[in-house]
């Protein structure tokens, strides 16, 4: 089979895939030397979609809609773009082995690729329960979600199983999400998660309490501290129940799983240094194989602000670091650096008519602050996080794009506080005077 070469090869055809193409040609790239190599079907595109508007009961998103970069306000790339800019965007093609010895890369087909400069942005995948071997967990209906595949494969089935039952496995971000989404499309819904409250990694009880009750108003039930052990199904094989540890079982026609995610590295595993579950980056998102960056959810990287090196797997950062990365690799062609990467994180999520941000570290000390009443007509409540006397993170629910941009402000600034009373009381205002 041919063998075919670039000067820049992007493995993985998602986020940060897209962000760093629009940022090779914003700094100049010739015809033929930039490839973006993709497992999926599609060019690259906003996967935050898929979990919200994609699956709307009503005119939801598709693709042409959210191909990066609109997500951030940018450009919509279409695949057209890349045709006219000389990318080379080559589909449903899996690396299945890489030789960064011989910067080469093969397909599962059997193609090869070599490069130059190699950019490693395959993402994550998820975690899966017949990866714990929980009993019947791979039954028909039984869904995941990460590509457009999936959620083709889920639109279908919500469609099929018309108000029906759904049980959804897990209290993070694909959780709360699609826990959301599922009643929208007027399934009777049941969450099922093993921790005392939602989204603990980041979520304070005062903050879980709100989004749990919310979703209780509007006929979401929740069963806490207890897992799914395992599934029965008919005779054609699709599910009918999930079993809990508790002993309890929840019929259901639809379960969709969020257990978590793992950052794709094994394709390079012994070839590159890791840390901390991912590829380990500098500043620059180069790795310790020299001409091989990563960036995104796979990038272990050295984040400024906290002096730690952190993996962060939220879109934001796959589209920045993506952009950093190709800044680097363009400026240390012209023998020059460019700054480090001062990355403050920001993670958001929307559901219903809520909508939240959170900038900044959540550790510390918290206070609630606002009106997180889940009966109230228009919620507005967030928390900051003290550690050390400063404001060190900030979240809020409902703020305007003003008061959002407050809250990052404050996460940044980090602003000491004298008085804990004092910052309740003044809320967003005392981000606003920041
Ligand atoms: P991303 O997953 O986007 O892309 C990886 C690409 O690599 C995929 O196209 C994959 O097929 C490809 N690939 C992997 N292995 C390959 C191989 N061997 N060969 C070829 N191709 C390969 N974040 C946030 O901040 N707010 C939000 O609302 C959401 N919402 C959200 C919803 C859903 C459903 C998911 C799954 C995730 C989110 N996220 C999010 C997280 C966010 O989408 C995520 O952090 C970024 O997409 C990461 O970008 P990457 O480019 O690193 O991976
Ligand atoms: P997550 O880490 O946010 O949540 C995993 C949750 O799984 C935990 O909170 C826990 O409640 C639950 N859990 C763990 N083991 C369980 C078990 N055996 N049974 C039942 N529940 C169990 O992961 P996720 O929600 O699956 O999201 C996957 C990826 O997609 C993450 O990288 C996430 O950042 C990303 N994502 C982000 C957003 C966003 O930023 N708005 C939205 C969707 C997805």
């Amino acid at each position: 089979m041919a063998e075919k070469h670039f000067k820049y090869v992007i493995v993985g055809g998602g986020v940060s895939a897209g962000y760093a193409a629009r940022e090779f040609v914003k700094q100049g790239v010739k015809p033929g030397e930039l490839a973006i190599i993709s497992k999926e079907a599609v060019a690259p595109y906003e996967r935050p979609a898929l979990s919200k508007a994609y699956l709307f009961p009503e005119s939801p998103a598709r693709l042409p809609g959210f191909h990066v970069c609109v997500g951030s306000g940018g450009e919509r790339l279409l695949p057209e773009w890349y045709t006219e800019k000389g990318v080379e965007l080559i589909l449903s093609t899996e690396i299945v082995k890489a030789d960064l010895a011989s910067k080469t890369l093969t397909s599962a087909a059997g193609a090869t690729f070599k490069y130059d400069v190699l950019v490693i942005a395959t993402g994550s995948t998820v975690i899966r329960l017949t990866d714990f071997g929980v009993q019947g967990a791979d039954a028909k209906n039984i869904f995941y979600l990460r590509e457009i595949d999936d959620a083709d494969k889920l639109y279908e089935t919500i469609k099929a199983k018309k108000d029906g039952k759904a049980v959804i496995v897990g209290g993070g971000y694909i959780g709360l999400e699609l826990g959301a989404v599922m009643k929208m499309n007027n399934f009777d819904v049941t969450m099922v998660y093993p921790e005392p409250w939602c989204m603990p990694r980041l979520f304070t009880s005062g903050i879980a309490a709100f989004y749990e009750g919310y979703y209780a108003n509007k006929g979401i039930k929740i069963v806490k501290g207890t897992v799914a052990v395992g599934f029965d199904s008919d005779a054609s094989g699709e599910v009918k129940a999930v079993k809990l540890k508790d002993g309890r079982v929840l019929d259901a026609d639809i379960v969709v799983v969020g257990v978590g995610g793992r950052p794709l590295t094994t394709l390079f595993k012994g070839q590159v240094e890791e840390e901390k579950g991912g590829i380990k980056t500098d500043a620059f998102f180069k790795t310790s194989v020299p001409d091989v960056y990563a960036v995104g959810d796979v990038a272990t990287f050295p984040m400024k602000l906290y002096n730690e090196m952190r993996r962060v797997e939220h879109v934001d950062h796959a589209r920045k670091s993506a952009e950093q990365a190709v800044k680097a690799i363009k400026a240390a062609e012209e023998g020059n650096t460019t700054e480090v990467y001062d990355y403050l994180p920001y993670f958001y999520s929307r559901s219903f008519d809520l909508s939240w941000q959170f900038y900044g570290d959540n550790v510390g000390d918290t206070v609630l602050f606002g009106d997180s009443d889940p009966a109230s007509s228009k919620p507005k409540f967030g928390s900051y996080w003290i550690k050390d006397g400063k404001v060190v993170g900030a979240f809020l629910e409902g703020g305007t794009p003003e008061e959002n941009k407050a809250i990052a402000k404050v996460a940044r600034v980090q602003p000491s506080v004298e008085n804990v009373d004092q910052l309740t009381k003044e809320g967003i205002t005392f981000a606003c005077k920041i």
